[in-house]
């Protein structure tokens, strides 16, 4: 089953299911994002729009895009706003040129099912302004080592999807490759475990306004 697929299959369940790593998402990404400022928002995998009707709380105008039509159906069911658009579409190909320029994108456990993380930093940069903020938070790597992986139950047992793994420096050495620089990097624990292996990672990038010299 493709990513797609899987993800039209999950739809249905996606926002009801025991989800510990979904629910993390939603409060680091309040807490996260409360302290920046922004208006114009593209958000990448914006699945169901569980983060979608945060930012839209926010920001003046935001693109959600997303390749599963199932999932992007549950979002448009949530949301009715003139202050959003929704585009169907696969960020590992060329972004739609629809798509304005934006002071801030968004990216919230959908890297993990991307192979080649140096194209999304490099579509990135076009997107964005000057100054402009890369907001991502994905399964921490330690949990991935351990086998952890976006998987859902079927009617037929457990359906696990298509999965790559991003090291904590790969993340690091492709926004720099790409005119990047950090401003946070945080790791996030199930409540009252910070004696355990985090569950999720977060980071925020800036996008440089001056260029290397060649
Ligand atoms: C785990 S869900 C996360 C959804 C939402 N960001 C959230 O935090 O609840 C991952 C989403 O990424 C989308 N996705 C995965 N690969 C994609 C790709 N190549 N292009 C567009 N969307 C993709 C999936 O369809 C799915 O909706």
């Amino acid at each position: 089953m493709s990513i797609a697929q899987a993800y039209n299959a999950w739809s249905d369940s996606y926002d009801t299911n025991e989800n510990k790593t979904r629910d993390l998402d939603q409060q680091v990404t309040r807490e996260t994002l409360e302290r920046y400022d922004f208006q114009q928002v593209l958000e990448l995998g914006c699945g169901t729009g569980k983060n979608t009707v945060y930012l839209l709380e926010k920001a003046s105008v935001v693109t959600a895009v997303d390749f599963s039509e199932g999932m992007l159906a549950k979002a448009k069911a949530k949301i009715n706003s003139p202050q959003i658009t929704f585009l169907q579409a696969d960020i590992t190909r060329p972004w739609p040129s629809t798509i304005p320029a934006v002071d801030l994108i968004t990216c919230n456990l959908t890297l993990e099912h991307i192979a080649d993380l140096g194209f999304i930093f490099q579509q990135a940069g076009e997107k964005l302004i000057d100054e402009g903020l890369f907001f991502l938070c994905e399964l921490h790597p330690f949990k991935q080592y351990l086998g952890s992986k976006a998987r859902f139950d079927t009617e037929n047992g457990v359906q696990e999807l298509e999965v790559y793994q991003h090291h904590i420096s790969e993340y690091l050495q492709k926004a720099t490759a790409h005119e990047f620089e950090l401003i946070e990097l945080r790791e996030w624990f199930d409540e009252g475990g910070t004696s355990e292996i985090p569950r999720l990672l977060s980071l925020v990038f800036r996008k440089s306004s001056l260029k290397k010299r060649s």
